[in-house]
């Protein structure tokens, strides 16, 4: 069971309605990058809801079939409001991105329709093992000031809700198949497939756009950004992810300290209504 709240917060973040797709100002790189993220969980957080559905049928203790459903609620809320915000940036000049995001859904369906319940949970579990570590990364490194106020503002409600529920994939796997080998190459997959797509988004805007790298100081200045970026990433950042591999790593063990107490009661406060 999970001993943090669960909060189901609907949120009414005001998107106005046209976000230029360099969401964070100069940085067309890390920009696409968000924007590939915010394209995949409209499809990839559907398809975590019906595998909870799916393992709530083999789930026989009340306490965990309640963080399923808070998980599930979580997330149904998440790409809500990721949909809003992608509606909200303009794409229009990117006609391909459509045809990514139907190779993906096709995947998803695919996944949910003839894959194993264990696969799904594992993928599941590869996806929060791999959100928690980023999450923790981020709040100690700090929101980008350059992000547009309503990305950060989404993503950092998206984050602190992400490790809120961060015991739940990895629990309902364990209680329903098992297995740490398992859980560990199909989680591998997991990050490779979706990392894949939001590369694939990140290039193909790069490519399509080069203006927008040229008004941010050239390729030259994506290679610094990089350069300058990749310590951080090495040192903060790769720790965690690397002890989500070890057979040894539970969630549980993640704490969530005061700081993140006072942005669940922050945005609890922001919500428009939300349930403890
Ligand atoms: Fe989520
Ligand atoms: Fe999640």
């Amino acid at each position: 069971m999970s001993h943090q709240p669960i909060v189901v917060r609907q949120m009414d973040f005001d998107f106005p309605d046209d976000i230029d797709p360099v969401v964070v100002a100069g940085d067309p790189e890390q920009s696409y990058l968000i924007v590939g993220l915010s394209l995949l969980l409209p499809y990839l957080e559907p398809y975590l809801i019906r595998t909870m559905k799916e393992a709530k049928k083999h789930v026989t203790d009340a306490d965990l079939t309640d963080d399923l459903e808070r998980f599930s609620a979580q997330e149904g809320q998440h790409y809500r409001q990721h949909i809003l915000l992608n509606t909200a940036i303009r794409l229009d000049r990117f006609p391909r991105l459509a045809e990514f995001e139907k190779v993906l859904d096709a995947d998803y369906r695919r996944f949910s329709k003839s894959r194993s319940l264990r696969f799904n949970l594992a993928y599941a579990e590869g996806f929060e093992a791999l959100t928690t570590a980023s999450a923790r990364f981020s709040f100690e490194l700090g929101i980008d000031p350059n992000m547009h106020a309503s990305v950060s503002a989404l993503f950092q409600w998206h984050l602190l809700e992400e490790l809120e529920h961060r015991t739940v994939a990895f629990d309902v796997y364990d209680h329903v198949c098992g297995g740490y080998a398992y859980r560990l190459l199909a989680g591998l997959y997991a990050q490779w497939h979706m990392g894949r797509f939001i590369r694939r988004v990140s290039r193909y805007m790069l490519d399509a756009d080069p203006e927008a790298i040229e008004r941010c100081g050239g390729r030259a200045q994506l290679r610094e950004r990089r350069r300058k970026s990749a310590p951080d990433v090495r040192r903060l950042l790769l720790p965690k992810l690397l002890k989500t591999y070890s057979p040894f790593y539970t969630p549980h063990d993640i704490p969530f300290d005061a700081e993140l107490e006072e942005m669940a009661a922050k945005f609890s406060a922001l919500a428009r209504s939300s349930r403890g």
